[in-house]
C-alpha cells in the first residue's frame, strides 16, 4: 500500500478525516512531532529535593524527570541499560541517592551515570566497560525550562525552547506574574482523563468559541438561574457560579471574543469571564500585588486579556486560573490528558481556593462541563471513522480574518481560523524534511 501523503489531507478550508483516524498518520505524528519538539515534563516544584522524580511519556518514550545532587533537573529515559527494565515504576517519589534496578541491581547516579553493578568481574574482557555510553542511562537530548516549567526535546537540534514557545510564552508569564513573588508551585496531584478521541479534537475545542453555548447550554442555563436566585437573596453569588453561568453567553457575544493564532499553531482565546470581583478576598490579593509590583505593573499583570493559551500541539494553559492541561497521545483514537493546577506563591489561600473550584467544576469526575466535551469528541471520532463523508469543514469566516507578521487575528470569535492555523502548523511538521 502506498504511504499517505499528508499534503493530500490538508486544504486551506477543510481537512481529510484520515488526519484523525489513520494509524499510519498517527505513527508519523509521534515521530515527526511529539518525539522531536519541546514537550512539557512538569514543574520544577514537582521535584524539590535531590532524588525526587516524576515519570512521564514523551511520544512513546517513558521518561523520568529527576533532580540531581547538583540541584539540576534532568530528564532521562526510564530504562535500565542492562536488559531494559524500567527503573521507576511509580509516577512520582524519591529514589534516594541513586537509581537501583529491581532486576539485577545495577545502580545509577541521579545524572544517569552508572554507579555500580554486582559481580563486575564478570564483565572483564568484554566490550561492556564503564566508559561505554551503553552502560549509562540515556538522557533526553535537550532540557530547558521557562519560569519553572520544564520541557525536554528528544531531538538534538531544532528550535530552542524560547523559539518554540514564541509569543505563547505569555502563558507562563501571565500565570507567574499573578503571584506577588513571581512564581507558582504545583499542586502535586492531577486529574488524568483518557479521551476516546484524537488529540486534535481537544486542541481545536479549546479555542472553539461557538461550542460553549451549545455543548454547555444545560450547565450554563441552570447555573445562571441559581446564581440569580442567590444574588437576589444575599446580594452576591460566589464567583464559581459565574464560571458555569458564563457558558450561557449568547452566540453574538462569543463572536466578540477574539482568537489570536500564532505561527506553529499556538494561540490565545481572549478573556470572557470577569475574574476581578470586588470582594474582600480579591481586594486583599490586589493589595499584596500592588505592594510587590506597584500600581501600574499590577494593572498590567491583572488585565491581560487571556482565557487560555494554547501551545500546539499538546498544551492548554489557563493562566488566570492557574491551570494547565497537557495531552499525551496514545493512539489515533485515545489521548491521555493530565490536568494540573498551581498555587500563586505569596497569594492568599482564598485565591487558590477559587482556582480549585474552577479546576474541579470543569475537570473532576463529577464535572458537568468536560463530560459534555468528552462525549462530543468521542462521537466526533466515531463519525470520522465512518464512510459517511471524507472531509471536515473549517469554512467558517474563511478569508475574513486578519493576518499580520504570521499571526492571524479572528475578526469574529467563532471563526474557524483556529483550526486552519493548527493544521497549517501540523502540515509543516508532518512534511518537514520531506
Ligand atoms: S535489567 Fe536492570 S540490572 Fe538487569
Ligand atoms: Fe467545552
Amino acid at each position: 500500500m502506498q504511504a499517505i501523503d499528508p499534503r493530500t489531507l490538508v486544504e486551506p478550508d477543510r481537512v481529510h478525516r484520515l488526519a484523525y483516524t489513520s494509524e499510519e498518520i498517527f505513527e508519523r505524528e509521534i515521530e515527526q512531532i511529539f518525539e522531536k519538539i519541546w514537550i512539557y515534563c512538569g514543574h520544577e516544584s514537582q521535584v524539590r529535593k535531590p532524588g525526587d522524580y516524576h515519570t512521564l511519556t514523551i511520544g512513546r518514550q517513558p521518561m523520568i524527570m529527576v533532580r540531581g545532587r547538583d540541584n539540576k533537573v534532568r530528564v532521562l529515559y526510564n530504562r535500565c541499560p542492562h536488559r531494559g527494565v524500567q527503573l521507576c515504576g511509580n509516577t512520582r517519589g524519591n529514589v534516594g541517592g541513586n537509581f537501583v534496578c529491581s532486576y539485577h541491581a545495577w545502580s545509577f547516579h541521579l545524572d544517569g551515570q552508572l554507579e555500580s553493578m554486582p559481580l563486575m568481574k564478570g564483565y572483564e574482557g568484554t566490550r561492556l566497560t564503564r566508559d561505554n555510553p551503553d552502560c549509562h542511562m540515556k538522557a533526553a537530548a535537550r532540557v530547558d525550562s521557562y519560569r519553572g516549567f520544564v520541557f525536554a526535546s528528544l531531538a538534538p537540534t531544532g528550535p530552542t525552547l524560547a523559539e518554540f514557545l514564541g509569543d505563547a510564552k505569555v502563558a507562563f508569564d501571565d500565570m507567574c506574574d499573578r503571584s506577588p513573588e513571581g512564581e507558582v508551585e504545583v499542586v502535586p496531584v492531577c486529574h488524568r482523563v483518557v479521551q476516546h478521541s484524537n488529540w486534535k479534537f481537544f486542541m481545536e475545542n479549546q479555542m472553539d468559541a461557538l461550542h460553549p453555548s451549545v455543548t454547555h447550554q444545560s450547565t450554563g442555563v441552570a447555573a445562571t438561574r441559581v446564581e440569580k436566585k442567590i444574588a437576589a437573596a444575599s446580594g452576591h453569588a460566589p464567583l464559581y457560579y459565574h464560571y458555569l453561568s458564563a457558558f450561557a453567553t449568547p452566540f453574538d457575544k462569543w463572536d466578540g471574543v477574539q482568537t489570536v493564532n500564532y505561527p506553529r499553531g499556538h494561540g490565545i482565546l481572549k478573556a470572557y469571564m470577569g475574574l476581578r470581583p470586588q470582594d474582600p478576598d480579591t481586594k486583599a490579593y490586589e493589595k499584596l500585588m500592588v505592594k510587590a509590583y506597584g500600581h501600574d505593573k499590577t494593572e498590567e499583570f491583572l488585565s491581560r486579556s487571556i482565557h487560555h493559551v494554547l501551545i500546539y500541539p499538546y498544551l492548554s494553559v489557563q493562566s488566570p486560573l492557574q491551570q494547565l492541561r497537557c495531552l499525551r497521545p496514545i493512539s489515533p483514537s485515545e489521548t491521555l490528558s493530565e490536568i494540573w493546577h498551581f498555587r500563586l506563591k505569596g497569594a492568599p489561600e482564598a485565591i487558590y481556593r477559587r482556582s480549585l473550584w474552577y479546576y474541579n467544576l470543569v475537570n473532576s469526575p463529577a464535572t458537568m462541563v468536560n463530560a459534555d466535551d468528552l462525549e462530543n469528541w468521542s462521537k466526533g471520532q466515531w463519525g470520522l471513522q465512518s464512510r459517511g463523508g471524507d472531509w471536515v469543514s473549517f469554512h467558517r469566516e474563511f478569508g475574513r480574518d486578519t493576518t499580520e507578521n504570521g499571526t492571524t487575528y479572528s475578526n469574529k470569535g467563532t471563526s474557524e481560523a483556529v483550526m486552519r492555523s493548527q493544521f497549517k502548523a501540523w502540515l509543516d511538521y508532518m512534511t518537514e524534511g520531506a
